[in-house]
């Protein structure tokens, strides 16, 4: 089957090339983003591989259905960027990748706790410049302090097992409770206890209508003052402007991100040379308390061979049975 792939650095040419070493597939790989203006390019392809960035509306869906395109295989567990009830309508497929290492994610949210509390970031460029001085560089022990967790699936889960490692209280909040954390000792509660306890917040839901903004002025007025805030999911969750604000104020002691609002134009690209048009973002890159990745989450050895072995799996039973492995259905929008 052919398959065109859409926003492809090397390293996923890499990881797919070896997974499809059979070439049991055609593939061609795009750099491009997949939006309406650039699906032209997935002519002759009987599938589409995208990612998170990728614009799938109604209108690029269309697109590629008319040029024979009937199966999107994500190279994500995240597919809040698929009009599912359009691609539903056309008869289109849509696979993800429903897991691939969620300690990868986990990990790195732990990453951004410990350097943000610690100030790794600039405790580096210090002693680089043969400033010792430790002032300003003050932090917590992790032992003993409230972690909230919202969203406890996989990766949350992870995350949880961590922090309960460290020594923490951990607070969960999610529709359903995931028996593996009240193993470890974390209370389930309502989400307004949960922000009220914790000293320390951490996002690992999915992005949905019920979570856009679920981190909004309101929410973070109603947190500790200080608290440290970390996002590893879906940028839109945290409403970045009012988080501008509460950094502001004192009202939030620190930010971690990994995913951001606007992200599309601007992650997995080199943009050095070019001057920044987002001023919610850049007044974000101003604070000391403040981390941001580009979405590097998912960026390990282990969850690169993932994606591509699963994504290929999608591609085999789609081609033998008509329909991807790890399915995403219109019932998913909750
Ligand atoms: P999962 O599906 O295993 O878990 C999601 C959890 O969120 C479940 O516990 C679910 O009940 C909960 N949830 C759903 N709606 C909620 C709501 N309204 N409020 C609170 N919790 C809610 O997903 P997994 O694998 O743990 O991934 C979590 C998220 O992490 C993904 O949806 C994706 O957005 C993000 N992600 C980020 C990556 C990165 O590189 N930064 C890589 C992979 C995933």
């Amino acid at each position: 089957m052919q398959v065109a792939i859409f926003s492809t650095r090397p390293y996923d040419r890499e990881f797919l090339t070896r997974a499809n070493a059979a070439n049991r597939h055609t593939f061609v790989f795009h750099e491009a983003r997949l939006d309406a203006g650039t699906a032209a390019a997935a002519q002759g392809a009987q599938a589409v591989c995208a990612f998170v960035n990728d614009r799938l509306n109604a209108e690029t869906l269309q697109c590629l259905h008319g040029l024979g395109v009937r199966l999107i295989a994500l190279r994500s567990a995240g597919f809040n960027h698929v009009d599912l009830p359009a691609a539903a309508a056309l008869g289109m497929a849509v696979g993800r990748v429903p897991e691939y290492s969620p300690h990868a994610v986990a990990e790195h949210t732990v990453a951004l706790v410990l350097t943000l509390n610690r100030k790794i970031h600039r405790a580096y460029n210090r002693v680089r410049e043969g400033n010792f001085a430790l002032e300003g560089l003050l932090g917590f022990d992790l032992h003993g302090r409230t972690v909230g967790v919202i969203g406890t699936g996989k990766i949350g889960a992870c995350f949880a097992r961590i922090m309960a490692g460290f020594g923490c209280r951990v607070l969960a909040f999610a529709p359903s409770v995931n028996p593996e954390l009240t193993a470890l000792g974390a209370h389930y509660v309502p989400l307004p206890e949960l922000l009220a306890q914790s000293d320390i917040v951490s996002l690992h839901c999915p992005l949905t209508p019920q979570t856009h903004h679920l981190i909004d002025d309101h929410a973070l007025a109603t947190m500790k003052r200080g608290v440290m805030l970390i996002n590893t999911s879906r940028g839109a969750v945290v409403d970045a402007r009012a988080a501008v604000a509460a950094l502001k104020s004192g009202q939030l002691g620190s930010l971690g991100l990994d995913v951001y609002e606007e992200e599309a134009d601007l992650f997995f690209r080199d943009l050095s040379n070019t001057v920044l048009h987002d001023d919610v973002f850049a007044r974000l890159l101003t604070f000391p308390n403040v981390i941001v990745t580009g979405h590097q989450g998912f960026f390990t050895e282990q969850a690169l061979t993932g994606i591509a072995e699963t994504t290929l799996a999608n591609l085999d039973l789609f081609e033998a049975e008509g329909r991807p492995l790890h399915p995403v259905s219109v019932e998913r929008i909750v």
